[in-house]
C-alpha cells in the first residue's frame, strides 16, 4: 500500500498552476529526487505531501498513522551552544511530557547524527549550511 497518493492534484497561487492534474504515488522503500527549475513548485509539492499546504483540487490520501516531516530549504536553528542543544529546542524535545519518549528520541537523534558524520557537540556558530541541513534531517528521522 502506498504511503501517499495524489490524484488529479491542482495547486496555483496565481493564474499559472504549479500542479495541474498531477498524479503521484509514494511507495515504501522509494527514494525520490525532485528536479525542476526555480519557482516551478518543488517546495510547494513537498509541503502538500507533508500536509502543510492544501491542494486547490484533487485528492491526497496518506496511509493511516503516517507521520510526514517537512525540512525547510534553510532550516531554522534556535540559538544554543551546540548543534545538539539547538536540535532539542528545534524539535521541542524539552517540552515532551514523557521523559522516556524524550530519551528515546534523543538517543535516536544521536545515532542519526553519528551516521551522518556529525559531532553533536559541534559549536552551532561553526556549523556550515550543509551540516545544519544534515542535522535537521537527523532530527526529522529521529
Ligand atoms: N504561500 C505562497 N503564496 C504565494 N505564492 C507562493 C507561495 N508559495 C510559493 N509561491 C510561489 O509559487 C511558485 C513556486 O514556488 P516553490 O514551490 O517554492 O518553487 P521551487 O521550490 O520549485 O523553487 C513561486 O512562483 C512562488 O513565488
Ligand atoms: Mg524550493
Amino acid at each position: 500500500m502506498s504511503f501517499v497518493t495524489m490524484m488529479e492534484g491542482h495547486l496555483a497561487w496565481g493564474d499559472k498552476p504549479l500542479l495541474d492534474n498531477a498524479d503521484l504515488a509514494v511507495e515504501p522503500g522509494q527514494r525520490i529526487g525532485l528536479i525542476g527549475r526555480n519557482g516551478t513548485g518543488k517546495s510547494s509539492l513537498l509541503k502538500v505531501l507533508a500536509g502543510i499546504e492544501k491542494l486547490d483540487g484533487g485528492e491526497l490520501h496518506t496511509q493511516n498513522g503516517l507521520h510526514a516531516v517537512y525540512v525547510e530549504q534553510e532550516p531554522y536553528f534556535p540559538e544554543a551552544p551546540t548543534v545538539m542543544d539547538s536540535l532539542v529546542l528545534r524539535g521541542k524535545l524539552d517540552e515532551l511530557p514523557d521523559e522516556k519518549m524524550r530519551w528515546q528520541i534523543q538517543s535516536r537523534l544521536s545515532e542519526f547524527l553519528h551516521k551522518f558524520g556529525l559531532d553533536e557537540n559541534l559549536d552551532l556558530k561553526k556549523a556550515s549550511g550543509g551540516e545544519k541541513k544534515k542535522a535537521a534531517l537527523a532530527l526529522a528521522f529521529a
